[in-house]
Protein backbone atom coordinates (compact mmCIF):
# COMPACT_ATOMS: atom_id res chain seq x y z
CA UNK A 1 0.00 0.00 0.00
CA UNK A 2 1.53 3.30 -0.99
CA UNK A 3 1.18 5.82 1.29
CA UNK A 4 4.11 8.21 1.47
CA UNK A 5 4.48 9.86 -1.58
CA UNK A 6 7.18 9.85 -3.91
CA UNK A 7 7.51 13.61 -4.85
CA UNK A 8 8.88 13.26 -8.49
CA UNK A 9 5.76 10.53 -8.79
CA UNK A 10 3.36 11.57 -12.22
CA UNK A 11 0.44 9.67 -12.66
CA UNK A 12 -0.54 9.26 -16.46
CA UNK A 13 -0.38 12.43 -18.65
CA UNK A 14 -2.27 12.61 -21.71
CA UNK A 15 -2.87 15.74 -24.10
CA UNK A 16 -6.77 15.49 -24.74
CA UNK A 17 -8.92 13.67 -22.37
CA UNK A 18 -9.09 11.96 -19.36
CA UNK A 19 -11.10 9.58 -17.24
CA UNK A 20 -10.28 8.44 -13.52
CA UNK A 21 -12.71 6.33 -11.78
CA UNK A 22 -12.96 3.32 -9.59
CA UNK A 23 -11.80 0.13 -11.91
CA UNK A 24 -10.08 -0.05 -14.80
CA UNK A 25 -12.95 -1.44 -17.27
CA UNK A 26 -15.40 1.44 -16.20
CA UNK A 27 -12.38 3.66 -16.93
CA UNK A 28 -12.00 2.20 -20.24
CA UNK A 29 -15.66 2.62 -20.82
CA UNK A 30 -15.70 5.93 -20.15
CA UNK A 31 -12.72 6.91 -22.63
CA UNK A 32 -14.13 4.72 -25.17
CA UNK A 33 -17.28 6.99 -25.32
CA UNK A 34 -14.89 10.29 -25.29
CA UNK A 35 -12.87 8.80 -28.00
CA UNK A 36 -16.45 8.37 -29.98
CA UNK A 37 -16.71 12.10 -30.05
CA UNK A 38 -19.39 11.80 -26.41
CA UNK A 39 -18.75 14.61 -24.20
CA UNK A 40 -17.69 14.72 -20.59
CA UNK A 41 -21.34 14.25 -19.26
CA UNK A 42 -22.09 11.28 -21.76
CA UNK A 43 -18.83 9.56 -20.63
CA UNK A 44 -19.85 10.41 -16.99
CA UNK A 45 -23.69 8.50 -18.04
CA UNK A 46 -21.96 5.24 -19.92
CA UNK A 47 -19.17 5.31 -16.86
CA UNK A 48 -21.74 5.64 -14.09
CA UNK A 49 -23.32 2.79 -15.35
CA UNK A 50 -20.39 -0.03 -16.17
CA UNK A 51 -19.33 1.14 -12.21
CA UNK A 52 -23.19 -0.10 -11.52
CA UNK A 53 -21.76 -3.69 -13.07
CA UNK A 54 -18.06 -3.77 -12.91
CA UNK A 55 -17.97 -1.97 -9.24
CA UNK A 56 -20.81 -3.12 -7.59
CA UNK A 57 -19.60 -2.39 -3.71
CA UNK A 58 -20.83 0.83 -5.04
CA UNK A 59 -21.38 1.72 -8.43
CA UNK A 60 -25.18 1.28 -8.66
CA UNK A 61 -28.49 2.08 -10.12
CA UNK A 62 -30.07 1.25 -6.87
CA UNK A 63 -28.47 3.90 -5.17
CA UNK A 64 -27.83 7.89 -5.78
CA UNK A 65 -24.92 10.37 -5.89
CA UNK A 66 -24.19 14.01 -6.85
CA UNK A 67 -22.89 15.93 -10.28
CA UNK A 68 -21.31 18.80 -10.50
CA UNK A 69 -20.65 20.26 -14.32
CA UNK A 70 -18.31 22.89 -15.69
CA UNK A 71 -18.54 23.03 -19.51
CA UNK A 72 -14.85 24.66 -21.37
CA UNK A 73 -17.08 27.87 -22.10
CA UNK A 74 -17.71 28.70 -18.39
CA UNK A 75 -21.51 27.08 -17.91
CA UNK A 76 -21.74 25.41 -14.51
CA UNK A 77 -24.06 22.80 -12.83
CA UNK A 78 -24.80 20.50 -9.84
CA UNK A 79 -27.47 17.96 -10.55
CA UNK A 80 -28.57 16.03 -7.42
CA UNK A 81 -29.88 12.17 -8.09
CA UNK A 82 -29.65 11.36 -3.59
CA UNK A 83 -32.24 9.01 -2.34
CA UNK A 84 -35.56 10.32 -1.23
CA UNK A 85 -37.02 8.81 2.04
CA UNK A 86 -40.03 7.23 1.03
CA UNK A 87 -43.46 8.85 1.33
CA UNK A 88 -44.44 6.45 4.23
CA UNK A 89 -41.39 7.52 6.47
CA UNK A 90 -41.87 8.86 9.92
CA UNK A 91 -39.34 10.46 12.29
CA UNK A 92 -39.07 7.43 14.63
CA UNK A 93 -39.38 4.91 12.05
CA UNK A 94 -36.44 3.08 13.46
CA UNK A 95 -36.52 3.30 17.19
CA UNK A 96 -37.66 0.22 18.77
CA UNK A 97 -39.53 -0.07 21.75
CA UNK A 98 -37.06 0.55 24.22
CA UNK A 99 -36.43 4.15 21.98
CA UNK A 100 -33.20 2.34 21.14
CA UNK A 101 -32.00 3.38 17.03
CA UNK A 102 -32.44 -0.20 15.39
CA UNK A 103 -29.40 -0.51 13.43
CA UNK A 104 -30.22 -3.74 11.68
CA UNK A 105 -33.32 -2.37 10.28
CA UNK A 106 -31.87 0.83 9.20
CA UNK A 107 -28.80 -0.70 7.91
CA UNK A 108 -29.62 -4.18 6.50
CA UNK A 109 -32.98 -4.61 5.22
CA UNK A 110 -35.42 -3.37 2.54
CA UNK A 111 -36.74 -0.41 5.20
CA UNK A 112 -32.86 0.86 5.05
CA UNK A 113 -33.34 1.30 1.27
CA UNK A 114 -34.33 5.61 0.13
CA UNK A 115 -35.62 5.79 -3.45
CA UNK A 116 -33.07 5.08 -5.46
CA UNK A 117 -31.66 8.52 -7.62
CA UNK A 118 -29.02 7.24 -10.03
CA UNK A 119 -30.99 6.62 -13.00
CA UNK A 120 -33.45 9.32 -13.02
CA UNK A 121 -29.74 11.72 -12.23
CA UNK A 122 -28.22 9.94 -15.73
CA UNK A 123 -31.38 11.05 -17.25
CA UNK A 124 -31.76 14.01 -16.53
CA UNK A 125 -27.73 14.64 -16.97
CA UNK A 126 -28.27 13.66 -20.39
CA UNK A 127 -31.72 15.47 -21.24
CA UNK A 128 -29.63 18.66 -20.86
CA UNK A 129 -26.34 17.77 -21.46
CA UNK A 130 -25.89 14.77 -23.46
CA UNK A 131 -24.36 14.42 -27.50
CA UNK A 132 -24.61 10.83 -28.08
CA UNK A 133 -27.70 8.75 -27.89
CA UNK A 134 -29.04 7.74 -24.76
CA UNK A 135 -28.80 3.59 -26.04
CA UNK A 136 -25.49 4.13 -26.99
CA UNK A 137 -24.17 4.86 -23.43
CA UNK A 138 -26.29 1.86 -22.10
CA UNK A 139 -24.52 -0.75 -24.45
CA UNK A 140 -21.23 -1.23 -22.65
CA UNK A 141 -22.89 -1.54 -19.33
CA UNK A 142 -25.52 -4.01 -21.08
CA UNK A 143 -22.12 -6.06 -22.54
CA UNK A 144 -20.48 -6.32 -19.05
CA UNK A 145 -22.84 -7.51 -17.54
CA UNK A 146 -24.61 -10.06 -20.10
CA UNK A 147 -20.83 -11.36 -20.72
CA UNK A 148 -19.21 -10.74 -17.63
CA UNK A 149 -15.87 -9.42 -16.64
CA UNK A 150 -13.23 -11.18 -14.61
CA UNK A 151 -12.64 -9.85 -10.73
CA UNK A 152 -9.78 -8.35 -9.71
CA UNK A 153 -7.98 -9.74 -6.41
CA UNK A 154 -9.09 -6.72 -4.00
CA UNK A 155 -12.71 -7.13 -5.18
CA UNK A 156 -13.13 -10.88 -4.67
CA UNK A 157 -11.70 -9.88 -1.25
CA UNK A 158 -14.63 -7.70 -0.86
CA UNK A 159 -17.12 -10.69 -2.17
CA UNK A 160 -15.50 -12.49 0.25
CA UNK A 161 -16.07 -10.51 3.02
CA UNK A 162 -19.95 -9.63 2.12
CA UNK A 163 -20.43 -13.47 1.23
CA UNK A 164 -22.32 -14.35 4.74
CA UNK A 165 -24.53 -11.06 4.66
CA UNK A 166 -25.37 -11.75 1.17
CA UNK A 167 -26.51 -15.24 2.16
CA UNK A 168 -28.43 -14.06 5.43
CA UNK A 169 -30.07 -11.15 3.69
CA UNK A 170 -31.23 -12.70 0.27
CA UNK A 171 -33.92 -15.24 -0.23
CA UNK A 172 -33.24 -16.56 -3.76
CA UNK A 173 -30.06 -16.95 -5.33
CA UNK A 174 -28.30 -14.57 -7.14
CA UNK A 175 -24.71 -13.88 -8.19
CA UNK A 176 -23.54 -12.34 -5.31
CA UNK A 177 -25.18 -15.16 -3.37
CA UNK A 178 -22.87 -18.14 -3.89
CA UNK A 179 -21.40 -20.46 -1.46
CA UNK A 180 -17.26 -20.75 -2.18
CA UNK A 181 -14.56 -18.18 -1.79
CA UNK A 182 -14.56 -15.80 -4.99
CA UNK A 183 -10.54 -15.34 -6.71
CA UNK A 184 -8.87 -13.04 -8.57
CA UNK A 185 -10.19 -13.41 -12.02
CA UNK A 186 -13.32 -15.35 -11.83
CA UNK A 187 -16.07 -13.90 -14.12
CA UNK A 188 -18.97 -12.16 -12.88
CA UNK A 189 -21.81 -12.19 -15.38
CA UNK A 190 -24.80 -10.70 -14.28
CA UNK A 191 -27.81 -11.52 -16.76
CA UNK A 192 -31.15 -9.91 -14.25
CA UNK A 193 -28.75 -6.69 -14.23
CA UNK A 194 -28.48 -6.99 -17.77
CA UNK A 195 -32.18 -7.40 -18.55
CA UNK A 196 -32.69 -4.00 -16.09
CA UNK A 197 -30.10 -2.14 -18.54
CA UNK A 198 -31.80 -3.77 -21.19
CA UNK A 199 -34.95 -2.16 -20.08
CA UNK A 200 -33.45 1.14 -18.82
CA UNK A 201 -32.14 1.53 -22.47
CA UNK A 202 -35.01 0.99 -24.03
CA UNK A 203 -37.22 2.79 -22.14
CA UNK A 204 -35.15 5.45 -20.52
CA UNK A 205 -35.93 6.55 -16.94
CA UNK A 206 -39.32 4.69 -17.01
CA UNK A 207 -36.97 1.27 -17.49
CA UNK A 208 -36.48 1.83 -14.02
CA UNK A 209 -39.02 4.14 -12.21
CA UNK A 210 -41.67 2.29 -13.99
CA UNK A 211 -43.27 -1.27 -15.76
CA UNK A 212 -41.11 -4.44 -15.28
CA UNK A 213 -38.65 -2.69 -12.73
CA UNK A 214 -40.93 -0.84 -10.64
CA UNK A 215 -42.73 -4.20 -10.33
CA UNK A 216 -39.67 -6.05 -9.13
CA UNK A 217 -38.73 -3.10 -6.90
CA UNK A 218 -42.31 -3.29 -4.78
CA UNK A 219 -42.20 -6.84 -4.63
CA UNK A 220 -38.86 -6.88 -3.15
CA UNK A 221 -40.05 -4.38 -0.81
CA UNK A 222 -43.38 -6.48 0.04
CA UNK A 223 -40.83 -10.06 0.37
CA UNK A 224 -39.61 -8.19 3.21
CA UNK A 225 -40.27 -4.69 5.45
CA UNK A 226 -39.76 -2.15 2.85
CA UNK A 227 -41.93 0.89 2.38
CA UNK A 228 -40.86 2.02 -1.34
CA UNK A 229 -44.05 2.29 -3.08
CA UNK A 230 -44.69 2.44 -7.11
CA UNK A 231 -45.55 6.00 -6.47
CA UNK A 232 -42.17 6.68 -4.76
CA UNK A 233 -40.68 5.29 -7.89
CA UNK A 234 -42.88 6.88 -10.39
CA UNK A 235 -42.06 10.25 -8.44
CA UNK A 236 -38.96 10.32 -8.05
CA UNK A 237 -37.14 13.73 -9.50
CA UNK A 238 -33.56 14.77 -9.47
CA UNK A 239 -33.34 18.43 -9.10
CA UNK A 240 -30.74 20.90 -10.46
CA UNK A 241 -29.47 22.99 -7.49
CA UNK A 242 -27.65 26.19 -7.52
CA UNK A 243 -24.06 25.31 -7.66
CA UNK A 244 -22.20 26.36 -4.48
CA UNK A 245 -18.78 28.21 -5.60
CA UNK A 246 -16.41 29.76 -3.27
CA UNK A 247 -12.94 31.61 -3.56
CA UNK A 248 -10.07 30.30 -1.91
CA UNK A 249 -6.44 32.37 -2.71
CA UNK A 250 -6.31 32.81 -6.43
CA UNK A 251 -8.74 29.34 -7.10
CA UNK A 252 -12.63 29.23 -7.29
CA UNK A 253 -14.10 26.05 -5.99
CA UNK A 254 -17.18 24.31 -7.16
CA UNK A 255 -19.05 22.27 -5.28
CA UNK A 256 -21.90 20.55 -4.30
CA UNK A 257 -24.81 22.05 -2.15
CA UNK A 258 -27.20 21.01 0.34
CA UNK A 259 -28.70 17.97 0.51
CA UNK A 260 -24.88 17.40 0.70
CA UNK A 261 -22.96 19.11 3.71
CA UNK A 262 -19.99 18.78 1.70
CA UNK A 263 -19.98 22.29 -0.48
CA UNK A 264 -20.62 23.65 2.39
CA UNK A 265 -17.99 22.13 5.03
CA UNK A 266 -15.21 22.45 2.23
CA UNK A 267 -15.58 26.09 1.75
CA UNK A 268 -16.29 26.46 5.80
CA UNK A 269 -12.58 24.98 6.00
CA UNK A 270 -11.05 26.46 3.21
CA UNK A 271 -12.00 29.79 4.49
CA UNK A 272 -10.77 28.96 7.77
CA UNK A 273 -7.58 28.30 6.49
CA UNK A 274 -7.07 30.76 4.32
CA UNK A 275 -5.40 33.41 6.91
CA UNK A 276 -2.76 30.86 7.43
CA UNK A 277 0.34 29.94 5.64
CA UNK A 278 -0.07 26.20 5.07
CA UNK A 279 2.96 26.05 3.14
CA UNK A 280 5.40 27.42 5.81
CA UNK A 281 3.55 24.95 8.55
CA UNK A 282 4.94 21.95 6.41
CA UNK A 283 2.65 18.88 4.78
CA UNK A 284 1.43 16.90 7.59
CA UNK A 285 3.57 18.70 10.31
CA UNK A 286 2.35 18.78 14.22
CA UNK A 287 1.44 22.46 13.66
CA UNK A 288 -0.70 21.75 10.19
CA UNK A 289 -2.53 18.79 11.22
CA UNK A 290 -3.64 20.32 14.52
CA UNK A 291 -4.49 23.87 12.61
CA UNK A 292 -6.56 21.86 10.30
CA UNK A 293 -8.14 19.07 12.81
CA UNK A 294 -8.78 22.57 15.11
CA UNK A 295 -11.16 23.44 11.77
CA UNK A 296 -12.76 20.61 11.10
CA UNK A 297 -14.12 19.95 14.97
CA UNK A 298 -15.97 23.55 14.40
CA UNK A 299 -17.10 22.58 10.54
CA UNK A 300 -18.19 19.23 11.93
CA UNK A 301 -20.00 20.31 14.48
CA UNK A 302 -21.75 23.07 12.53
CA UNK A 303 -22.49 20.49 10.35
CA UNK A 304 -24.50 18.35 12.72
CA UNK A 305 -26.83 21.14 13.63
CA UNK A 306 -27.45 23.39 10.84
CA UNK A 307 -27.04 20.91 7.38
CA UNK A 308 -29.84 19.25 5.89
CA UNK A 309 -31.93 19.00 2.74
CA UNK A 310 -32.84 22.80 1.96
CA UNK A 311 -36.13 21.75 1.09
CA UNK A 312 -37.28 20.82 4.21
CA UNK A 313 -35.63 23.21 6.75
CA UNK A 314 -34.04 26.25 5.99
CA UNK A 315 -29.95 25.66 5.98
CA UNK A 316 -28.06 29.05 6.12
CA UNK A 317 -25.64 28.01 3.59
CA UNK A 318 -24.33 31.64 2.58
CA UNK A 319 -24.36 32.61 6.84
CA UNK A 320 -22.18 29.69 7.29
CA UNK A 321 -19.87 30.04 4.71
CA UNK A 322 -19.50 34.21 5.44
CA UNK A 323 -16.17 34.91 5.79
CA UNK A 324 -16.30 36.88 8.93
CA UNK A 325 -18.32 34.14 10.57
CA UNK A 326 -15.10 31.91 9.65
CA UNK A 327 -12.76 33.84 10.74
CA UNK A 328 -14.78 34.64 14.68
CA UNK A 329 -15.03 30.89 14.73
CA UNK A 330 -10.97 30.34 14.30
CA UNK A 331 -10.84 33.20 17.08
CA UNK A 332 -10.20 30.63 19.47
CA UNK A 333 -7.55 28.42 18.22
CA UNK A 334 -4.57 27.84 20.53
CA UNK A 335 -1.29 27.16 18.88
CA UNK A 336 0.30 25.01 22.08
CA UNK A 337 -2.92 22.88 23.36
CA UNK A 338 -5.91 21.22 21.26
CA UNK A 339 -9.46 22.31 21.82
CA UNK A 340 -11.21 19.23 23.21
CA UNK A 341 -14.64 18.57 21.27
CA UNK A 342 -16.57 19.30 24.44
CA UNK A 343 -15.59 22.97 24.63
CA UNK A 344 -16.75 23.40 20.44
CA UNK A 345 -20.46 23.95 19.65
CA UNK A 346 -22.25 24.58 16.29
CA UNK A 347 -21.45 28.18 15.82
CA UNK A 348 -24.61 30.21 15.55
CA UNK A 349 -24.38 32.43 12.50
CA UNK A 350 -25.27 35.86 11.38
CA UNK A 351 -28.13 36.42 10.25
CA UNK A 352 -24.73 22.20 9.16
CA UNK A 353 -19.23 5.86 2.37
CA UNK A 354 -18.25 2.95 5.30
CA UNK A 355 -15.83 3.94 2.79
CA UNK A 356 -18.50 2.55 0.28
CA UNK A 357 -19.28 5.34 -2.12
CA UNK A 358 -17.36 5.97 -5.68
CA UNK A 359 -16.46 8.86 -7.31
CA UNK A 360 -15.04 9.73 -10.62
CA UNK A 361 -13.28 12.84 -12.26
CA UNK A 362 -13.62 13.04 -16.48
CA UNK A 363 -12.37 16.14 -18.53
CA UNK A 364 -12.92 15.78 -22.47
CA UNK A 365 -10.98 16.79 -25.18
CA UNK A 366 -13.24 20.22 -25.16
CA UNK A 367 -12.36 21.10 -21.77
CA UNK A 368 -15.59 19.84 -20.18
CA UNK A 369 -15.44 18.46 -16.98
CA UNK A 370 -17.77 16.05 -14.45
CA UNK A 371 -16.73 15.59 -10.50
CA UNK A 372 -19.50 12.48 -10.31
CA UNK A 373 -19.34 10.83 -6.20
CA UNK A 374 -22.18 8.42 -6.26
CA UNK A 375 -23.07 5.50 -3.66
CA UNK A 376 -25.47 3.05 -1.99
CA UNK A 377 -23.69 4.34 1.42
CA UNK A 378 -22.14 1.07 2.87
CA UNK A 379 -19.94 -1.22 0.72
CA UNK A 380 -22.84 -3.14 -0.99
CA UNK A 381 -25.19 -1.06 0.36
CA UNK A 382 -28.21 -3.30 2.71
CA UNK A 383 -26.72 -5.93 0.82
CA UNK A 384 -30.25 -7.00 -0.37
CA UNK A 385 -30.90 -7.83 -4.38
CA UNK A 386 -33.87 -6.54 -5.99
CA UNK A 387 -34.43 -10.14 -6.24
CA UNK A 388 -35.16 -10.96 -10.12
CA UNK A 389 -33.94 -7.28 -10.81
CA UNK A 390 -30.13 -8.17 -10.34
CA UNK A 391 -29.30 -4.89 -8.55
CA UNK A 392 -28.67 -3.85 -5.08
CA UNK A 393 -30.88 -1.72 -2.23
CA UNK A 394 -28.86 1.08 -0.93
CA UNK A 395 -28.83 1.71 3.10
CA UNK A 396 -29.37 5.52 2.75
CA UNK A 397 -31.68 5.90 5.55
CA UNK A 398 -28.77 5.29 8.04
CA UNK A 399 -27.68 8.84 6.37
CA UNK A 400 -30.85 10.42 8.36
CA UNK A 401 -30.12 11.06 11.82
CA UNK A 402 -32.70 8.88 13.08
CA UNK A 403 -32.54 10.10 16.68
CA UNK A 404 -30.99 13.40 17.96
CA UNK A 405 -27.54 12.46 18.84
CA UNK A 406 -27.19 8.80 17.82
CA UNK A 407 -24.09 8.61 15.88
CA UNK A 408 -24.99 6.75 12.41
CA UNK A 409 -22.38 4.00 10.42
CA UNK A 410 -19.69 7.17 10.55
CA UNK A 411 -20.01 8.00 13.80
CA UNK A 412 -21.92 11.34 13.08
CA UNK A 413 -24.24 12.71 14.68
CA UNK A 414 -26.88 15.03 13.48
CA UNK A 415 -30.37 17.13 14.89
CA UNK A 416 -33.50 18.62 13.70
CA UNK A 417 -31.78 19.67 10.20
CA UNK A 418 -31.69 16.22 9.11
CA UNK A 419 -34.35 14.38 10.73
CA UNK A 420 -36.63 11.88 8.60
CA UNK A 421 -39.57 13.00 6.71
CA UNK A 422 -41.29 11.32 4.38
CA UNK A 423 -39.75 12.67 0.82
CA UNK A 424 -36.47 14.20 2.26
CA UNK A 425 -33.47 13.66 1.17
CA UNK A 426 -30.95 12.29 3.53
CA UNK A 427 -27.75 14.55 4.32
CA UNK A 428 -24.84 13.41 2.70
CA UNK A 429 -20.88 14.32 3.03
CA UNK A 430 -20.39 13.81 -0.60
CA UNK A 431 -17.89 16.32 -1.76
CA UNK A 432 -17.70 16.17 -6.35
CA UNK A 433 -15.88 19.61 -6.67
CA UNK A 434 -14.33 21.20 -9.44
CA UNK A 435 -11.24 23.76 -9.28
CA UNK A 436 -10.69 26.73 -11.42
CA UNK A 437 -7.51 28.71 -11.41
CA UNK A 438 -8.42 32.57 -12.63
CA UNK A 439 -11.15 31.59 -15.23
CA UNK A 440 -9.18 28.11 -16.25
CA UNK A 441 -10.22 24.82 -15.54
CA UNK A 442 -7.37 23.40 -12.72
CA UNK A 443 -8.49 20.25 -10.60
CA UNK A 444 -11.24 18.02 -11.05
CA UNK A 445 -11.36 15.73 -7.59
CA UNK A 446 -13.41 13.87 -4.86
CA UNK A 447 -13.78 10.49 -2.85
CA UNK A 448 -15.54 8.19 -1.28
CA UNK A 449 -15.23 7.70 2.44
CA UNK A 450 -18.24 8.69 4.61
CA UNK A 451 -17.73 11.58 7.12
CA UNK A 452 -14.15 11.81 5.68
CA UNK A 453 -14.59 12.57 2.33
CA UNK A 454 -15.12 16.11 2.95
CA UNK A 455 -11.30 16.66 4.78
CA UNK A 456 -9.99 14.04 1.78
CA UNK A 457 -11.11 16.29 -0.88
CA UNK A 458 -9.95 19.55 0.83
CA UNK A 459 -6.68 17.46 1.38
CA UNK A 460 -6.26 16.23 -2.33
CA UNK A 461 -6.77 20.25 -3.05
CA UNK A 462 -4.38 21.43 -0.21
CA UNK A 463 -1.35 18.67 -1.49
CA UNK A 464 -1.17 20.64 -5.06
CA UNK A 465 -1.96 24.20 -4.27
CA UNK A 466 -0.34 24.67 -0.72
CA UNK A 467 2.56 22.08 -1.15
CA UNK A 468 3.28 21.80 -4.62
CA UNK A 469 2.75 18.12 -5.23
CA UNK A 470 1.61 16.33 -8.59
CA UNK A 471 -1.76 15.04 -9.03
CA UNK A 472 -0.59 11.41 -8.31
CA UNK A 473 1.32 12.68 -5.09
CA UNK A 474 -1.60 14.54 -3.83
CA UNK A 475 -3.64 11.35 -4.06
CA UNK A 476 -1.26 8.92 -2.38
CA UNK A 477 -0.76 11.23 0.58
CA UNK A 478 -1.04 9.77 3.48
CA UNK A 479 -4.66 11.33 5.09
CA UNK A 480 -5.99 12.68 8.53
CA UNK A 481 -9.42 13.62 9.86
CA UNK A 482 -11.19 15.10 12.65
CA UNK A 483 -14.90 15.19 12.60
CA UNK A 484 -15.27 16.86 16.34
CA UNK A 485 -17.20 13.50 17.73
CA UNK A 486 -15.81 11.52 18.05
CA UNK A 487 -12.72 13.64 19.57
CA UNK A 488 -9.74 11.84 17.84
CA UNK A 489 -7.88 12.37 14.77
CA UNK A 490 -7.96 9.68 13.04
CA UNK A 491 -5.13 8.73 10.77
CA UNK A 492 -3.85 6.19 7.98
CA UNK A 493 -2.07 3.52 10.05
CA UNK A 494 1.94 4.03 8.94
CA UNK A 495 0.69 7.95 7.41
CA UNK A 496 2.13 9.69 10.37
CA UNK A 497 5.60 8.75 11.85
CA UNK A 498 6.16 8.15 16.12
CA UNK A 499 7.38 11.93 16.22
CA UNK A 500 4.63 13.03 14.82
CA UNK A 501 2.05 11.01 16.83
CA UNK A 502 4.33 12.19 19.71
CA UNK A 503 3.89 15.79 19.16
CA UNK A 504 0.38 15.73 18.66
CA UNK A 505 -1.00 13.36 21.76
CA UNK A 506 1.97 16.73 23.64
CA UNK A 507 -1.01 19.29 22.20
CA UNK A 508 -3.37 16.88 23.44
CA UNK A 509 -5.08 15.06 20.77
CA UNK A 510 -6.12 11.48 20.82
CA UNK A 511 -4.94 9.35 18.09
CA UNK A 512 -6.97 6.83 16.08
CA UNK A 513 -4.71 4.42 13.49
CA UNK A 514 -7.34 3.46 10.56
CA UNK A 515 -6.93 1.29 7.50
CA UNK A 516 -6.03 3.30 4.31
CA UNK A 517 -9.15 5.63 3.90
CA UNK A 518 -10.82 7.36 0.72
CA UNK A 519 -9.73 6.61 -3.00
CA UNK A 520 -9.47 10.21 -4.40
CA UNK A 521 -10.14 10.42 -8.36
CA UNK A 522 -8.92 13.19 -9.51
CA UNK A 523 -7.55 15.29 -12.64
CA UNK A 524 -4.92 18.20 -12.98
CA UNK A 525 -4.30 20.28 -15.94
CA UNK A 526 -0.68 20.63 -15.75
CA UNK A 527 0.97 23.96 -16.80
CA UNK A 528 1.62 22.79 -20.37
CA UNK A 529 -2.33 22.25 -21.08
CA UNK A 530 -1.75 18.56 -20.72
CA UNK A 531 -3.41 16.64 -18.05
CA UNK A 532 -2.37 14.60 -14.97
CA UNK A 533 -4.74 11.66 -13.58
CA UNK A 534 -4.07 10.93 -10.15
CA UNK A 535 -5.66 7.63 -9.29
CA UNK A 536 -5.92 6.22 -6.20
CA UNK A 537 -3.37 3.20 -5.17
CA UNK A 538 -5.10 2.07 -2.30
CA UNK A 539 -7.69 0.56 -4.73
CA UNK A 540 -8.38 -0.79 -8.07
CA UNK A 541 -8.41 3.06 -9.09
CA UNK A 542 -7.60 3.62 -12.71
CA UNK A 543 -6.25 6.74 -15.13
CA UNK A 544 -7.11 6.53 -19.05
CA UNK A 545 -7.47 8.92 -21.74
CA UNK A 546 -5.59 9.90 -24.53
N1 LIG B 1 -23.49 7.74 2.27
C1 LIG B 1 -22.40 8.60 2.47
C2 LIG B 1 -22.71 10.02 2.17
O1 LIG B 1 -23.56 10.30 1.36
O2 LIG B 1 -22.11 10.88 2.75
Amino acid sequence: MLLIPAYSQQGLVTDHAMVVSAHPEASAVGRQILEQGGNAVDAAIATQFALAVVFPVAGNIGGGGFMVVRLQNGETATLDFREKAPSAATRNMYLDSTGQVDRNAITATQLASGVPGSVAGMWEAHQRYGSLPWAMLLQPAVDLAAKGFPVTEAQAGMLNRAGEDFRERNTRNTYLRRYGDWHAGDTLKQTDLAATLKRIQLEGRDGFYKGETARLIVEEMQAGNGIISYDDLANYDAVWRHPLQFRYHEYTIISMPPPSSGGVALAQLLGMLEPFDLTALGHNTPDYIHLVAHAEQLVYADRAKWLGDPDFYPVPQNRLTDTAYLHARMEGFDHTHATPSSDIAAGVPAGYESEQTTHFSIVDAQGNAVSLTTTLNDGYGSKVFVTGAGFLLNNEMDDFSAKPGEPNLYGLIGGEANAIEGNKRMLSSMTPSIVLQGDNLFMVTGTPGGSRIITSTMQSILNVTAFGMTMQESVSAPRFHHQWLPDEIQYEREGLSTAIQASLRRLGYTLAPKAPFCRVDAILVIPDGRLEGGADPRGDDTADGW
